[in-house]
């Protein structure tokens, strides 16, 4: 590939998800591009190059954006933070939500559907507590392929076994040849939309906890600010947000502030 090459498809990529293609990830573009040119039915990323620049479908430059998200995730990744969910902001959450009975989480970057998924399962065991309210999850991501396996809810053995314990995955997971379906009472609690972070937030609501974990690492500067600063507006003032081990908001955006002894957990200042 040509180094004019490379600067198109990172353009590309940035421009229609804020996602950076540092240098350094430059062999990505290789391993991740050719199966896009081929399923288009051209040779190598060359044509790919030249289609691009011709002015190519609205389906190629998808493809190409798709190709270059990373879906890396699993179940109660990190597990801190799901322990801080249910031990510390759920429950002063539910008492003062107690006259309405309605609850609303964004996951953000919610990819193959773990984290979400491992959110209803943590709301699941509390079932006899939320009778009677209306809890929401919306899963949101800009890659068609991962929220597709996200709504199949249908994982891999190496999947499950990576933050599943053993007694929660025989619960709510039933075995299907070599893969886990997760169960139907567990799947229909999440619902899935495709979204791009850059885009108007307004149509998804307003939210009492977001999760926008392991996404922003990707992004530059000023892409995180506007974005969590967007991410505020749609928030409850009470509400909390969730971001990943490697992300902050510090020194990115003075509208959250961190939850002291909450690592990770931030709310709106
Ligand atoms: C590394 S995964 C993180 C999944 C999960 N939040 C976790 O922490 O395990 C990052 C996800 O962000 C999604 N993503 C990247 N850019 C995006 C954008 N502009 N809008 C929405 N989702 C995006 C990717 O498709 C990918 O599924």
């Amino acid at each position: 590939m040509t180094p004019e090459d490379i600067e198109l498809f990172s353009k590309i990529v940035k421009e229609r998800s804020g996602l950076v293609v540092t240098p350094n990830k430059a062999y990505l573009l290789e391993s991740r591009l050719l199966p896009v040119a081929r399923r288009h039915g051209l040779n190598d990323l060359e044509a790919l190059a030249a289609t691009t620049r011709s002015g190519s479908p609205e389906a190629i430059l998808e493809d190409i954006t798709e190709a270059m998200t990373t879906n890396e995730t699993f179940f109660f990744r990190d597990i801190g933070p799901f322990d801080r969910f249910r031990d510390s902001v759920l429950p002063p959450l539910l008492q003062r939500r107690a006259a309405s009975k309605t609850l609303r989480i964004w996951c953000a970057a919610a990819s193959t559907g773990q984290e979400p998924y491992s959110l209803s399962i943590i709301l699941m065991e509390m079932a006899s507590q939320l009778a009677g309210w209306k809890v929401e999850i919306i899963g949101t991501d800009i890659s068609n392929e991962a929220l597709n396996k996200a709504k199949a809810g249908l994982y891999s053995q190496f999947e499950v076994q990576r933050g599943l314990p053993i007694q929660t995955l025989l619960k709510y997971f039933t075995q299907e040849d070599a893969n886990w379906l997760i169960s139907e009472n567990i799947r229909k609690m999440v619902s899935y939309r495709h979204f791009n972070l850059l885009d108007d937030f307004n149509k998804l609501g307003r939210f009492d906890i977001v999760f926008c974990r392991n996404v922003l690492i990707y992004f530059e500067q000023s892409d995180k600010t506007q974005i969590l600063d967007r991410v505020c507006k749609q928030m409850s003032p009470d509400g909390s947000l969730f971001l990943g081990g490697a992300e902050t908001v510090i020194g990115v955006t003075d509208k959250f502030k961190q939850v002291p002894d909450l690592r990770g957990v931030y709310s709106p200042t």
